[in-house]
């Protein structure tokens, strides 16, 4: 596991802001999903490149709810992500086919999970997933079980880059809380972005 601290530049952030603003508000943009037994999650997501269904926690080309097509994922957000992991210099590089976008508002949260639903072969190899956070700062844990008592806690800050790959790949992790109004001023300036941080999530299925 690899974090790169304040890797994405300033001009980045702000371009990956407006492009996720601009991609959400249109088909296959953000919208609150469920889970399985019928619980919203506190966080709202978009799927490109190929959709993930938390429901049957499955990637396919649509959604099910609307049927839209996942949105191709803009290759400056690839380059940005291959970037990262070039530099990290620890995993084999991925050719990212899917991007999974959350915003969390200053409520949001996400439980442990592992992110284990892209192919054998791609888990198997310990092919990387790569986190990328803009906005408000999150408490992110991590850990080898899904106990948040026993799990690690760490800041994921504006333009960091975290990296699972490998023996990590598969750590349970999640966001117990987004911290209010700590997003850098020129963030909010420049995007307008409402309160809450964004994040994506780069995998090869
Ligand atoms: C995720 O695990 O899907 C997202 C993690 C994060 O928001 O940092
Ligand atoms: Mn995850």
């Amino acid at each position: 596991m690899v974090l790169l601290k304040g890797f994405v530049k300033p001009e980045d952030q702000i371009g990956m802001v407006s492009m996720c603003r601009q991609l959400g508000k249109g088909p296959g943009g953000f919208y609150r999903p469920s889970l399985k037994n019928g619980a919203k999650l506190n966080l709202w997501m978009m799927s490109l490149g190929k959709n993930w269904d938390p429901t049957t926690r499955s990637y396919g080309p649509t959604r099910p709810f609307d049927g839209a097509q996942a949105p191709t994922i803009p290759d400056v957000f690839k380059m940005i992500a291959q970037t990262a992991n070039s530099t990290a210099n620890e995993f084999p590089q991925i050719n990212p086919d899917v991007c999974i976008v959350n915003y969390y508002t200053n409520s949001g949260k996400l439980g442990l999970h592992q992110d284990k639903d892209e192919s054998e072969s791609s888990l198997t190899k310990g092919l990387p997933f790569i986190s990328i956070s803009i906005g408000d700062t999150a408490e992110f844990l991590f850990g080898n079980t899904r106990d948040k008592d026993q799990a690690t806690k760490i800041n994921l800050e504006s333009g960091d880059i975290l990296i699972l790959g490998g023996e990590s790949r598969l750590l349970f992790h999640g966001v117990s809380r987004v911290k209010t109004d700590t997003a850098p001023s020129w963030v909010k300036e420049e995007t307008g972005i409402r309160p809450g941080r964004i994040n994506l999530t780069f995998r090869q299925y």
